[in-house]
């Protein structure tokens, strides 16, 4: 799990647009879900600030990764190296944004990241990371069952 910029300040950050919820709370909610999805999921949680490590994150985790959920924050709609990135380690990437980003100015429409990506889930607030969580683990985790 990817968080982009300032998806630190989350509970701070123009809360009519992001909601209440902090960046913490989100990762614990997602925490549980792997829990509870059992052993076979590890969740690995970054937040960055800066393209760079962002990159550096997907190089150096992504390759023994079966998914990457990533909310790219700004960078989403111009950012050719972290799509370049996520391209590169060639996994199953699903793109959330707690906003409707359609519905909101007209540079927020077009995402980068979306045309290499499974799908974008956007508008659902934090429930939409849970989602995307959920739909990886059920599509690229093998389940228990299955192993036995
Ligand atoms: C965002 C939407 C982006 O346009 C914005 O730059 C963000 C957050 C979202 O989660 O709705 O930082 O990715």
């Amino acid at each position: 799990m990817l968080h982009g910029p300032n998806l630190n300040l989350l509970g701070t950050r123009e809360p009519g647009v992001y909601g209440s919820v902090t960046l913490p709370e989100i990762n614990a909610l997602l925490r549980q879900r792997a829990d509870q999805a059992g052993a076979l999921v590890e969740l690995v949680i970054h937040q960055s600030n800066h393209e760079g490590v962002l990159v550096d994150l997907i190089q150096e985790h992504g390759p023994r990764s079966v998914a990457i959920v990533i909310n790219p924050g700004a960078l989403t709609h111009y950012s050719i190296a972290l799509r370049d990135a996520l391209a590169a380690v060639a996994r199953p990437v699903i793109e959330v944004h707690l906003s409707n980003v359609h519905a909101r100015e007209e540079f927020r429409h077009h995402s980068v990241v979306a045309p290499i990506a499974v799908g974008q889930i956007a508008g659902f607030g934090k429930d939409g990371y849970a989602m995307a969580l959920d739909y990886a683990i059920r599509q690229y985790v093998v389940s228990e069952e299955d192993n036995q």
